[in-house]
């Protein structure tokens, strides 16, 4: 039996870890609302979803540090379908840590579109998943935030900041049925890396979509993508902080 149709929001819609995993909900005829920043990619994915068997693709530009709008997305979401099944968040940028180190404004703007503008996004959507008692809140962190490291430790902080948000969101929907699905990925092929060197550790954006909609169909508390960064971060966090200072990480 092929699985129910949903109704789904996508915020960051035309990321490519999250179009890929759109196509699997609209190859069942689901129903999506895409946000994202560019009207124009936002239409390319749009008819790219309705090709692939969507049933209904509402669009609407949003750019999340906009705080204010992002609640009104998510009523227009709420309302577009009579409800949502499933929310997914997969915006996010990939910050130049030594401009950040350099300047307060970026570290800071860096943190916002990473972690505040999703506790923006999910303050509205938790109360009316909460309310409905029922469906999925995933949102996509990284392995970034499960350590913090010289390298990179602003795009951690706020992937991390996210991750605990999370847990206790988890903690709070449990009792009213609704899922909240961390999803931590790796090294993925996608513009957010362009700019780095391709290692045996990278997968493509379609194995990580498609890895993202099992999560979520699995309701999987924290999902590692792929499977073997569970171990590898397991290993990276045992390291003491004594030792792990003295690393060029
Ligand atoms: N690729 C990786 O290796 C990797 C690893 C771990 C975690 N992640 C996470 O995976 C998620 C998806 O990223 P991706 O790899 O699929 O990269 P991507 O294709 O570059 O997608 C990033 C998305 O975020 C959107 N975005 C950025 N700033 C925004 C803003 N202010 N308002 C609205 N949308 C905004 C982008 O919109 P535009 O198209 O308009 O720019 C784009 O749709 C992100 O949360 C990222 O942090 C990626």
């Amino acid at each position: 039996m092929p699985p129910e149709p949903l109704r789904i929001l996508v915020v960051g819609a035309t990321s490519a870890i999250a179009s890929e995993t759109a196509r699997r909900y609209a190859a069942y005829g689901s129903r999506l609302f895409l946000a994202g920043r560019h009207a124009e990619r936002l239409q390319a994915v749009a008819a790219d979803l309705r090709a692939r068997g969507a049933a209904a693709v509402e669009t609407a530009v949003l750019d999340v540090t906009d705080h204010g709008r992002c609640q009104e997305i998510v009523e227009a979401a709420w309302s577009a379908f009579g409800g949502l099944d499933v929310a997914l968040l997969a915006h996010g940028t990939l910050p130049d840590q030594a401009r950040c180190q350099e300047s307060a404004e970026q570290a800071v703007a860096a943190l916002d579109v990473n972690f505040v503008s999703a506790v923006a996004l999910l303050t509205p959507l938790a109360n009316r998943f909460e309310a409905a008692r029922h469906g999925c809140i995933a949102v996509i962190t990284s392995v970034a935030g499960d350590r913090g490291r010289q390298s990179n430790y602003v795009y951690g902080a706020a992937k991390g900041g996210l991750d605990r948000y999370l847990e206790g969101l988890r903690n709070r929907l449990f009792r009213s049925g609704v899922a909240v699905v961390t999803l931590k990925p790796g090294f993925v092929d996608t513009p957010m890396t362009a700019g780095l060197r391709q290692g045996p550790l990278f997968v493509s954006a379609r194995g990580a979509g498609a890895a993202v909609h099992r999560a979520i169909e699995r309701r999987r508390d924290v999902a590692y993508i792929p499977w073997f960064w569970r171990p590898i971060m397991a290993i990276i966090r045992a390291i003491p902080e004594t030792a792990f200072k003295r690393l060029r990480l």
